[in-house]
């Protein structure tokens, strides 16, 4: 790009840090040290000072179909010249339709209708919104607690923390929604380190529905919201039939099951959605990130034809749902996401990420041994690769891990010691090699 206006506002680096406050960042640290990205293309970002940086986290485990695709930003820019904005409250746009028949042509049961939201953070506090609703219109108003899970991320709206188990997400803003309970998480170094897939043990932990069921009673209940894998915690494979024994729980009680797929949701796991993957249907689903492969920001809830159904209620002209935002149903949002779609259905990512899962699995587990990693996790195309904290410093060591794969080239999250992997599913194999030997050497030179 020649034009300087243009070059010094997305190509240079900026005169002035300061004024932007930087989302779950250490502003002050970043400030000082910037690792400021300027452009991207398949597998790779580059950097202000043009370095190329493989992308082991798909951005921020959305960009499932690889960075700038052209399809997509072509879809994109067709449809911001024809109409970039369009109202989504009582009025509407193809777009939107057309995309809602096709994500409920690809979801598993009868998850038959699609609500859209912005983000993943959206879509979670849309979920509960409408189990809340769902049981009141069925006369079962008394249905008003919510069950999350101990280390659980549902994003950061008051519904989503307050059924989102991260203690740092949580401690400093409150006492959120009243009536949450929580399940404990899956976690268990000595049951099940260094398990590839998921672990044998820990099924178990699912019948904590049960106890909670005998405390607050089912019909106080109104859903239980899990990730079905959990991400942002730092990787958590669900146990063996732990899922199975969740969704029997719910039957039982009539609690309706709400799995978080913003980060499974789009071909993660080697299948559509992870409710594919594990033969576990939710009532409602929530994704985001891989919906528009994170080119314009995107969720959409998915509810199961007799949630949708109870709504259909009353008096016809009559708005059946409170609820929406500006944004829903946003014709860019919509544009990039039937590009995106197609991309997957062309180059069949999904089966693509199942066929490299095995290869996935066999690289990272190899740094079993490596400097202080006391676990490794792995399904689908994710890892998680956990260190031992510094003593007396949590996070230290999976920070400067973070700092050290950026300096050699490679992209990675960090949640506190725990590395995790999601790169986008048209990963090469010698690129999976290159990850697994960059994490090797950072914590060898680290030890
Ligand atoms: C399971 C899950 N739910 C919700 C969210 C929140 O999504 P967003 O950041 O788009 O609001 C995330 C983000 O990582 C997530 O992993």
């Amino acid at each position: 790009m020649t034009d300087p206006a243009h070059a010094a506002r997305y190509e240079s680096m900026p005169n002035d840090l300061q004024p932007f406050w930087m989302p779950f960042t250490a502003n002050r640290h970043y400030k000082s040290n910037p690792r400021m990205l300027v452009s991207a293309e398949g597998m790779h970002y580059t950097t202000v000072d043009g370095r190329k940086l493989l992308d082991g986290a798909a951005g921020m485990w959305c960009v499932n179909a690889g960075h700038n695709r052209k399809p997509i930003t072509e879809a994109i820019s067709a449809q911001a010249a024809r109409m970039s904005y369009s109202p989504p409250f009582q009025m509407g746009h193809p777009g939107a339709f057309e995309l809602a028949a096709r994500l409920v042509n690809i979801l598993p049961g009868d998850l038959d209708h699609a609500f859209f939201t912005n983000s993943g953070s959206e879509s979670v506090d849309t979920a509960l919104k409408i189990a809340l609703a769902y049981h009141r219109l069925r006369g079962e108003g008394t249905r008003t607690r919510l069950i999350g899970r101990e280390r659980g991320y549902h994003g950061v709206g008051f519904g989503g923390i307050s059924v989102g188990g991260i203690a740092n997400n949580r401690k400093h803003f409150g006492t959120m929604l009243p009536g949450v309970d929580h399940l404990p998480h899956t976690h268990n170094l000595e049951k099940n380190a260094f398990s590839r897939g998921q672990p044998a043990w820990g099924a178990h932990l699912a019948d904590e529905l049960e106890r909670l069921v005998a405390l607050h009673d089912a019909s106080t209940i109104a859903a239980v919201i899990v990730e079905p894998m959990a991400g942002s915690t730092g990787v958590l494979i669900p146990p063996q039939g732990y899922l199975e024994r969740l969704r029997q729980i719910c039957d039982k009680h009539g609690i309706l099951l709400i799995m978080d797929e913003v980060i499974t949701g789009f071909g993660r796991l080697g299948a559509s959605f992870a409710a594919e993957y594990f033969g576990v249907v939710p009532d409602l689903m929530t994704t985001a990130k891989g919906l528009s492969n994170g080119a314009v920001p995107m969720g959409a809830v998915f509810a199961r034809k007799p949630i949708y159904d109870a709504f259909m209620e009353g008096p016809e002209h009559v708005i059946e749902l409170f609820h929406g935002y500006t944004y829903s149903a946003h014709p860019l949002a919509c544009a990039a996401s039937h590009a995106v779609l197609d991309i997957y259905q062309d180059e069949g990512l999904f089966e693509r990420a199942a066929a490299l899962a095995p290869y996935w699995e066999e690289s990272l587990h190899g740094l079993k041994g490596a400097p202080h990693v006391i676990d490794i996790r792995n399904l689908g195309l994710v890892a998680g690769i956990e260190l031992e904290p510094i003593e007396g410093q949590p996070t230290a060591r999976g920070f400067d891990a973070f700092l050290k794969c950026y300096d050699k080239g490679l992209l990675v999250r960090t949640t506190g010691d725990i590395i995790a992997l999601s790169p986008p599913l048209i990963i090469e194999k010698n690129q999976i090699d290159q990850i697994a030997e960059t994490i090797h050497d950072v914590l060898k030179a680290a030890a």
